[in-house]
């Protein structure tokens, strides 16, 4: 039996709420398909902000970096500035891990109504896969005469060959073992000397991978599509800002945020990689135990996949799709049930 070592981040807000779901879901793919997990809690949040000013300690990379896996909730929190917890938490994990892929399946699971009229869960099943750690977000920039009529703020976006070209790579290879298609966004219209780069790189790699039909379209009319035509796409690349808001797109068409998972990646193993729902903390809900603990479950599939269990992933998908079927559903999805109602039936149809 293999156990494998997990730093559990429950954050702030619904994290707590919906982490303890996917461990359940976890621990029941394990009983079935003979996996164990050792999971290790860390208070690294805006909670822990408030009182020691920051959001993990100086030595928390160090911390994570001795597990095969980091399973976050959500972090951010009103009172902390969003940037704070975003900068203090997840961009040192995802840079200091080097977790270039972000990883955002869509799919419409069958149950489960979209905004699409008479689309069916066959038309809507895509991957975003979002470079994750330079490109737009990046913090080189600055600001100048502040307090002036002449106030001025840069902000400078990376692009670096071996940054574009490992997260393509990653596209193509995925295409290949999806429906062969991958699409590109681009802005080479507008933004005149990154964009057209990505272009130049996405043409030149196209070419290690024959067997994948390619196409690109621009980060505003793909917006269109995602909404207008969701059957078009099979595997979709884009830079950091364009691949973050399709994420969040690609969900909203398959039945909302509460149900989006991610994984970000290091594809070398050379760190552990992190699985988290799409969704934020959404203090709006939080601690009435109705957020909907999907988005954190698919997660675990994504990570049971990552650790080389195709069999117990499938499984977490097949019992998230049967329980949207029969229910119990959460709010968000029509129903009345608890976060833990919710999480106990998909480990029940595990
Ligand atoms: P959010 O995703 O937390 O909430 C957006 C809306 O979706 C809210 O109305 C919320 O109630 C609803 N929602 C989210 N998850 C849900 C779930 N599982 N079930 C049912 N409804 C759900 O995004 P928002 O409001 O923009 O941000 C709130 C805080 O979360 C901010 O501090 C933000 O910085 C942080 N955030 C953190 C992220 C992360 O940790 N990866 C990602 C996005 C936001
Ligand atoms: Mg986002």
């Amino acid at each position: 039996m293999s156990t494998f070592k997990i730093a559990v981040i429950p954050g702030d807000g619904i994290g707590h709420e919906v982490v303890p779901e996917g461990l359940r879901v976890l621990e029941a793919a394990g009983k079935k398909f003979g996996l164990s997990f050792d999971f290790t809690h860390f208070d690294f949040s805006c909670e822990r902000y408030a009182k020691t000013g920051h959001m993990m300690p100086d030595d928390g990379l160090d911390q994570l970096a001795l597990f095969d896996s980091v399973f976050l909730g959500a972090v951010g929190y009103p009172g902390v500035a969003d940037h704070v917890s975003l900068w203090g938490l997840l961009i040192p994990i995802r840079r200091g891990f080097d977790q270039y892929v972000n990883l955002r399946p869509v799919r419409l699971f069958k149950g489960v109504s979209t905004p699409l009229a008479n689309r069916t869960p066959e038309e809507i099943d895509f991957v975003v896969i979002r470079e994750n750690t330079e490109g737009e977000y990046s913090s080189i920039g600055g600001r100048i005469f502040s307090g002036t009529d002449n106030e001025m703020a840069v902000q400078e976006t990376v692009f670096t060959k071996r940054g574009v070209d490992r997260v393509m790579r990653y596209a193509f290879e995925l295409a290949q073992k999806r429906r062969k298609h991958l699409s590109a966004a681009t802005k080479s219209n507008g933004i005149i000397h990154t964009m057209p780069f990505w272009d130049e790189r996405f043409h030149a790699l196209a070419k290690d991978y024959p067997d994948v039909r390619t196409d690109q379209f621009h980060i505003d009319i793909l917006t269109a599509h995602f909404v207008r035509n969701p059957d078009w796409f099979d595997v979709v690349v884009g830079s950091n800002l364009f691949g973050d808001i399709l994420s969040d797109l690609g969900p909203a068409v398959a039945g909302g945020i509460g149900i989006a998972p991610s994984a970000n990646l290091n594809p070398e193993r050379t760190f552990p990689s992190m699985f988290e729902p799409v969704h934020g903390s959404a203090p709006d809900i939080a601690g009435r135990n109705i957020a909907n603990p999907i988005g954190t479950i698919w997660s675990i599939a994504l990570m049971l996949d990552h650790f080389g269990a195709p069999e117990a992933a499938r499984a977490v998908e097949n019992a998230i799709e049967a329980v949207c079927v029969s229910g119990p559903r959460t709010r968000d999805l029509g129903g009345t049930a608890s976060t833990q109602e919710m999480g106990a039936a998909i480990a029940d149809a595990i």
